[in-house]
């Protein structure tokens, strides 16, 4: 039963950060007849979406006020540090592709292709992309500057780097590190002004191009960074784009890679095999790897010292480390 109505939660959760009611409600506690009018829904629907929301946690009620729960506080109101919207706002984009998997699952194509959120084609998809990327990358990042000790290095490359966020917050600790983000232009042109915000438009170069062109990476690196980008590739390109960082490293060169990664078998965990869908929903070669193949790969490459570790729960990302002799 519960599987069977995930949809519920999901969509009473969405609908109501579509409709910004966080923002609204972090401005007063409002009662439903006030939040149905300024949001121009009817006053019954509203009450019933509005206790559904105390019922997940997001609100909370005091006599016939709604006001934002906690976790509403700290990530659903725009403008705040920790704002996640525009993350979950893709989600919600994922929605109807979602409701035609069984589409996919004939075809094998993705419903949404990468075009569509990646390029020019249409520039407000990708910069709502980028920002969304940009908002989970803070929350995720903080994580991943925790877990990568740069000490020392002075060389980063960070491929498929997107918004640039863990770029910046790497140089952010790291006093001598700079940074060069490959991504495809249109989301380069983006994260230009996401890095400078950030304050490390001095640290943090741009490369714009496509990590599939087949020519070498830029050398001379210290540090090769590959967050989020093996779930949209297949094993052939993940193998190759090991390869070539190997190349792009100097000897004791370290190789990060970063990503949501499954068990031996590919099923567990849960979330990273339905993550592996989503992906195929989203990429021509959309799946999920398991971290131990990765690892392995790595070894085949000639990477030493090659270790896997998670990062913190509840987060599903895990990291493979290795460095070059
Ligand atoms: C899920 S995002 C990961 C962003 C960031 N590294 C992170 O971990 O949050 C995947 C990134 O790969 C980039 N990408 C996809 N295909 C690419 C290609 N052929 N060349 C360069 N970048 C590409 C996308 O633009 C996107 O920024």
């Amino acid at each position: 039963m519960a599987l069977s109505t995930a949809y519920w939660e999901s969509q009473t959760f969405l609908t109501a950060n579509r409709l910004n009611l966080f923002g609204l409600l972090a401005e007063d506690p409002l009662d439903a007849a006030t939040v149905a009018e300024r949001l121009s829904l009817d006053s019954t629907a509203a009450r019933l979406f509005l206790n559904a929301l105390v019922g997940l946690d997001l609100l909370v009620r005091d006599g016939e006020a709604y006001a934002n729960g906690p976790a509403a506080a700290a990530f659903l109101v725009p403008g705040t540090p920790h704002y996640l919207g525009n993350a979950f706002r893709y989600a919600d984009g994922l929605y109807a592709p979602w409701a035609d998997l069984e589409k996919t699952l004939a075809s094998g194509d993705p419903a949404v292709p990468p075009a569509d959120y990646l390029t020019d084609a249409d520039p407000a998809r990708t910069h709502a992309f980028v920002m969304g990327m940009h908002g989970r990358a803070l929350g995720i990042g903080t994580a991943l500057v925790g877990l990568l000790d740069l000490t020392g290095r002075q060389r980063l490359l960070d491929v498929g780097g997107g918004p640039g966020t863990y770029s910046a917050l790497l140089c952010g600790r790291h006093p001598e590190l700079t940074a060069t983000v490959l991504d495809l232009p249109a989301v380069c042109a983006v994260a230009e002004g996401i890095v400078a915000g950030m304050g490390m438009a001095e640290r943090v170069a741009f490369a714009p191009g496509s990590y599939l062109d087949g020519l070498g990476l830029p050398d001379g690196q210290d540090v090769v960074l590959i967050s989020g980008v093996f779930h949209r590739e297949t094993p052939t390109t993940c193998n190759d784009l090991i390869r070539r960082a190997a190349d792009a490293l100097e000897p004791g060169g370290l190789l990060a890679v970063a990503d949501v990664f499954t068990d031996p078998g590919g099923a567990t965990p849960a979330f990273a095999a339905l993550f592996g869908l989503n992906m195929r929903l989203t990429a021509p070669d959309g799946q999920v790897h398991a971290d131990a193949d990765v690892a392995r790969w790595m070894a085949d490459a000639g990477f030493g010292q090659v270790d896997t570790r998670p990062f913190p729960p509840p987060m599903p990302h895990r990291l493979v480390t290795g460095v070059k002799p």
